[in-house]
C-alpha cells in the first residue's frame, strides 16, 4: 500500500489541470470506431472507456470487446498519457458462458459456487479487453414490478452481504494484477431498489433506519471484501438525489464505511441532476456531484465544466487531487501500469458450462411436489408451451456476449438427460390435446421474454399471461399430471394457476445451460435445494411483501400476514411462497437445536460478541441431496 500511494503521489505530481480532469471522466468506445476513443484519448477527454453501444446496454445489442483492438488502444493511451485507460463493460452473469440471473443465484444460497462462477465470468471476460465490470448490483429489491429485480440479490440484507463477497472476491480475487482479474463495481450505491410503484428510475423515500438496516449492508460488506468502485445511483432518496449527495457519498460511504476506491455515476446520473431540480445547468451539476465526492463521471460530459470550476474557486484543487488519486490507485493496483496489455489465454468453455449448469440447478426452486417428480428416464411427454424451445429468453437480460448456438433449451435438455423419453410437441396450441392425449405427463415450459425484464422494463401486473393462462388451464383437462416448469425473470402471482399443477418447478432465467440443470431435476439427476431469495406473492396487489418487516401491534404482521389475518379483505394475508421457500424430493429431520447465550447485550454484540446456534440435521428420506439451514432473528 505505501509503495502504491508513492507511486500515485508521483504520477500525480507530473500531471497538468487538463491531465487529472480528464482521468475523471468515462466515455463510450465502440470497436467499430476506434478512432473516436483515440481522439478522446489525445485530447485527454478520459481515464476510462465503456464498451457500450447505448445507454440501455442490458436491453439492446451492444457490439463486444476484442483483445487486440482493446491492445490498440491502450498503446495509444500509454503513449499519449503515460496512464492507461479502464475498459468497463457491463458483465452482469456471464460473459460468453451466461450464468443464472442473480436473483436466481441467490435462491443458490452457494457462495462459493457463486464466488467460483464470477471467476470464470472474469476469465472469459478479461480475455476480451475488460478489465472493469459493473457488478455486483447489490439493490435490495421488495417489488417484483421493477425489472431490475432480477439484477439483485432479492429482498434479504444479509443474503445481499453475502452475495456482495462472493462476487466481488470472484471478481477481482487476492490478486487484482493478474490477467485474469477484473476490476468490481458495487451499484447502485444507494436505494435505487426502492423505486416507487416498481416504476424504474422514480424517486424513493428511505429513512435513515431503513437506511441503515436494509441498504447499506450489502455495500459495506463489499467494501470489507476489497471492491475497488462503486456506483452512485439515479434515483433521490427523501429529495436529495444520491449523486449530488455529500451526506451519502462522502460522509456515509468514505468516511464511515471507509470505502477506500472510487465513486463513478451512473450513466448521465449527474447530468440528471438538472431534471431532478437541483442543478440549472450541466456546469451546476458537475459543482455538486464532484463536491460531493462523486469522482468519475460515466458518459455525463458535466466534468469538462470543471477547470471554469476550479478557476471560479467552486472546486477546490485538492478536491479534484483526491478523485485522481482514487482513481489512478485502483489503476495501480489492478497492475495496469505494469502490464497494460492482454495476452489472450485458451478458455476451457465446457467446464464452464458445467459450473453455469451446476449453478442452475442449484437456482432452481420446487415450489410444489405432489409426488409426481422426479420423472423416470423412460416417460412419454407431451411438452407444450413458450418456452419449450426458446433460447433467447432463458438467458436474461444484462447479458452482452452470449453465444445463443450454445443456449440448451428445454427440449434439448430433456433430450439430453432422457434421451429414451418419448416428447410429444406442438407449437400450435389448438393441437395441444392431440399431443396430451398421447403421453402420461404434461410438462408445461412456460415464462416471460428478457425483454419484459431489466432496465426501463418494469410491469405494472406480475400475473403470468391470460394466454399461459388458458394453456395451463387446457392441459389440466385431459386428466394427466401436470408440470410447470416456469422460466420467469422475477417472481409471479401464481395463486390463480396454482392448483392447477400436481408439481412447480420454478426455473429463473438460468442461462446458457437452463434445459439441461431443469432435466436434471425433472429426472432425478439433482436433487433440489434452492429457496426463494425473495417473497411470492398470490396477487400484485399485496405488493411491497417481504419477511424482513418489523411486526405490527395488530397481530397482522406487517406486510407479511398470516393466513386469516389479512390486511385485505380479498386476499389471504400469508404470500404465496415465503422467503426461503423450497421443496426436495427427499426429507430432513431436524433435532438437538442448541443456543449458547439466550441473553446477550446490544453493546456485546457492537464489540463483535456471538452467540452460536447449532442444530443437528439428518437426510431420513431416499435421496442424496443438500439442504440449505436457515436461522432468523428477530427483534
Ligand atoms: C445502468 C447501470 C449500467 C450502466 C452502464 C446504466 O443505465 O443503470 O447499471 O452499469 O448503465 O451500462
Amino acid at each position: 500500500m505505501k509503495n502504491t500511494n508513492k507511486r500515485v503521489e508521483e504520477i500525480l505530481s507530473k500531471m497538468s489541470l487538463k491531465d487529472k480532469i480528464g482521468q475523471l471522466n468515462q466515455d463510450i468506445i465502440k470497436v467499430s470506431e476506434l478512432d473516436k476513443a483515440k481522439k478522446a484519448i489525445k485530447e485527454k477527454r478520459v481515464g476510462s472507456l465503456i464498451l457500450s453501444s447505448s445507454a440501455f446496454a442490458g436491453n439492446e445489442f451492444q457490439e463486444g470487446a476484442k483483445a487486440d483492438l482493446i491492445n490498440e488502444v491502450q498503446k495509444y493511451a500509454m503513449d499519449e498519457l503515460g496512464i492507461p485507460i479502464l475498459f468497463g463493460r457491463d458483465v452482469i452473469h456471464g460473459h460468453k458462458t451466461v450464468y443464472p440471473i442473480p436473483l436466481a443465484m441467490a435462491a443458490s444460497f452457494n457462495s462459493d459456487l457463486i464466488k467460483k462462477s464470477y471467476e470464470e465470468i472474469a476469465l472469459e471476460a478479461s480475455n476480451e479487453g475488460v478489465n472493469w465490470t459493473f457488478t455486483p448490483m447489490l439493490d435490495v429489491s421488495r417489488d417484483p414490478r421493477w425489472g431490475r429485480i432480477i439484477e439483485s440479490p432479492g429482498e434479504d440484507p444479509y443474503v445481499g452481504a453475502k452475495m456482495a463477497e462472493a462476487v466481488v472476491k470472484g471478481l477481482q480475487g487476492d490478486d487484482l494484477t493478474k490477467q485474469e482479474k477484473i476490476v468490481a463495481c458495487a451499484k447502485h450505491f444507494i436505494g435505487y431498489g426502492q423505486s416507487e410503484g416498481g416504476r424504474d428510475y422514480h424517486r424513493t423515500e428511505i429513512s435513515d433506519y431503513t437506511l441503515r438496516n436494509y441498504y447499506l449492508k450489502a455495500f459495506k460488506a463489499a467494501s470489507e471484501a476489497g471492491v475497488k468502485t462503486v456506483m452512485s445511483s439515479f434515483n433521490e432518496i427523501s429529495g436529495q438525489p444520491v449523486s449530488s449527495s455529500k451526506y451519502l457519498m462522502q460522509d456515509v460511504l468514505k468516511d464511515e464505511i471507509g470505502f477506500d476506491g472510487f465513486i463513478v455515476s451512473d450513466w448521465g446520473a449527474i447530468v440528471q441532476l438538472i431534471n431532478q431540480g437541483v442543478a440549472e445547468d450541466e456546469k451546476e451539476a458537475a459543482y455538486l456531484s464532484i463536491n460531493a465526492g462523486l469522482d468519475m463521471d460515466m458518459v455525463d460530459y458535466c466534468y469538462g465544466y470543471l477547470e471554469e470550476l476550479i478557476e471560479e474557486g467552486k472546486v477546490d484543487i485538492e478536491t479534484i487531487n483526491e478523485s485522481v488519486r482514487r482513481i489512478l490507485t485502483v489503476k495501480v493496483e489492478a497492475g495496469l501500469f505494469d502490464n497494460p496489455y492482454i495476452t489472450p489465454v485458451k478458455i476451457d468453455y465446457e467446464k464452464h458450462a458445467e459450473t453455469s449448469c451446476k449453478l442452475a440447478s442449484e437456482s432452481m426452486v420446487l415450489l410444489k411436489n405432489e409426488g409426481i417428480l422426479p420423472l423416470s428416464k423412460d416417460s412419454k411427454i407431451a411438452l407444450i408451451g413458450p418456452m419449450t424451445t426458446e433460447k433467447r429468453a432463458l438467458l436474461g437480460s444484462w447479458t452482452l456476449d452470449f453465444d445463443l448456438e450454445k443456449t440448451v433449451t428445454i427440449f434439448d435438455g430433456i433430450k439430453n438427460i432422457a434421451p429414451n423419453a418419448t416428447i410429444e410437441t406442438r407449437s400450435n396450441y389448438d393441437e395441444m390435446g392431440a399431443a396430451i392425449r398421447k403421453s402420461d405427463v404434461v410438462i408445461l415450459a412456460l415464462g416471460e421474454s428478457d425483454q419484459v425484464t431489466g432496465e426501463a422494463r418494469s410491469l405494472a401486473s406480475i400475473e403470468i399471461s391470460d394466454m399461459q393462462k388458458d394453456i395451463i388451464k387446457r392441459a389440466k383437462l385431459y386428466g394427466k399430471k401436470v408440470i410447470g416448469v416456469m422460466c420467469f425473470g422475477r417472481c409471479v402471482a401464481l395463486e390463480s394457476v396454482e392448483p392447477y399443477f400436481d408439481a412447480i418447478l420454478y426455473a429463473w432465467h438460468l442461462g446458457s445451460q437452463t434445459g439441461n440443470a431443469a432435466a436434471k431435476i425433472i429426472f432425478g439427476d439433482e436433487v433440489p435445494s434452492g429457496k426463494t431469495a425473495v417473497t411470492f406473492p398470490r396477487v400484485t396487489g399485496q405488493i411491497p411483501l417481504y419477511y424482513n418487516v418489523s411486526s405490527s401491534g395488530r397481530n397482522v404482521n406487517g406486510y407479511y400476514g398470516i393466513e386469516n389475518l389479512s390486511n385485505y379483505e380479498d386476499v389471504k394475508g400469508s404470500p404465496m411462497y415465503p422467503f426461503g421457500y423450497g421443496l426436495s424430493y427427499t426429507t430432513y429431520n431436524y433435532s438437538n437445536l442448541k443456543v449458547d447465550n439466550t441473553k446477550i447485550n446490544l453493546c456485546d454484540i457492537e464489540k463483535g460478541k456471538c452467540v452460536k446456534v447449532s442444530v443437528d440435521v439428518k437426510n431420513t428420506g431416499n435421496y442424496d441431496a443438500k439442504e440449505i439451514v436457515q436461522c432468523y432473528v428477530m427483534m
